[in-house]
């Protein structure tokens, strides 16, 4: 079975995290594509796919949004399951617990795609990746800054999808 996992990313861990689904798919004897959502064309060959995006600002990056519109009529009957990467920073702070909300795209995107399960992960934030504005805020991203992305949470995410397809070819 043939499955495709993308996801946008502006600094690249969450492509990383999509790179970890797939080689955790791949490990369950699916073929596997991980690409940018700017990469992907026709779905005929897929039979999953598995789409996300880094959040900003409350919303997916527009790669991942426009991908979910564009392909949305081609995704009818064939599972899609959808992750976030965000929020940053110790769970228990003020700022996490703010980010630790659903993206305001996330119902339009679940409406397009069918998609029978969100997921989110928390990210990474690397203060050399701010610029302008950001680069001010410094102070307060001090608190956000590092690698929060929880692996084996990761892995476990991608292990049920394998579960589920497997179930389906099984049926
Ligand atoms: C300016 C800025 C805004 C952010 N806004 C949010 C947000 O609203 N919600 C959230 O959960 N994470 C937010 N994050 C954290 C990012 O989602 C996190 O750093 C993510 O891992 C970045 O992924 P990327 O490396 O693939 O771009 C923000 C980060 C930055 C730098």
């Amino acid at each position: 079975m043939k499955v495709l996992v993308t996801a946008a990313s502006r600094h690249g861990s969450t492509a990383e995290i999509a790179e970890a689904i797939g080689d955790e798919l791949k490990s369950r004897g699916f073929e596997v594509t991980v690409a940018p959502p700017e990469d992907v064309g026709a779905l005929s060959e897929f039979e999953a796919v598995v789409l996300g995006s880094a959040v900003y600002m409350g919303h997916w990056l527009a790669p991942a949004t426009g991908l979910a519109h564009r392909i949305g009529a081609e995704l009818a009957g064939k599972p899609v399951w959808l992750f976030s990467s965000g929020p940053v920073g110790d769970p228990s702070s003020k700022f996490a617990q703010q980010m630790d909300v659903d993206t305001v795209d996330l119902q339009a995107v679940q409406k397009a795609t069918g998609a029978r399960e969100h997921k989110r992960f928390s990210g990474k934030l690397d203060r050399h990746n701010l610029q302008g504005l950001q680069r001010v805020g410094l102070a307060l991203f001090r608190g956000l800054q590092g690698d929060f992305r929880d692996w084996k949470a990761v892995r476990d995410w991608a292990a049920s999808i394998a579960d589920q397809l497997a179930e389906a070819t099984a049926a």
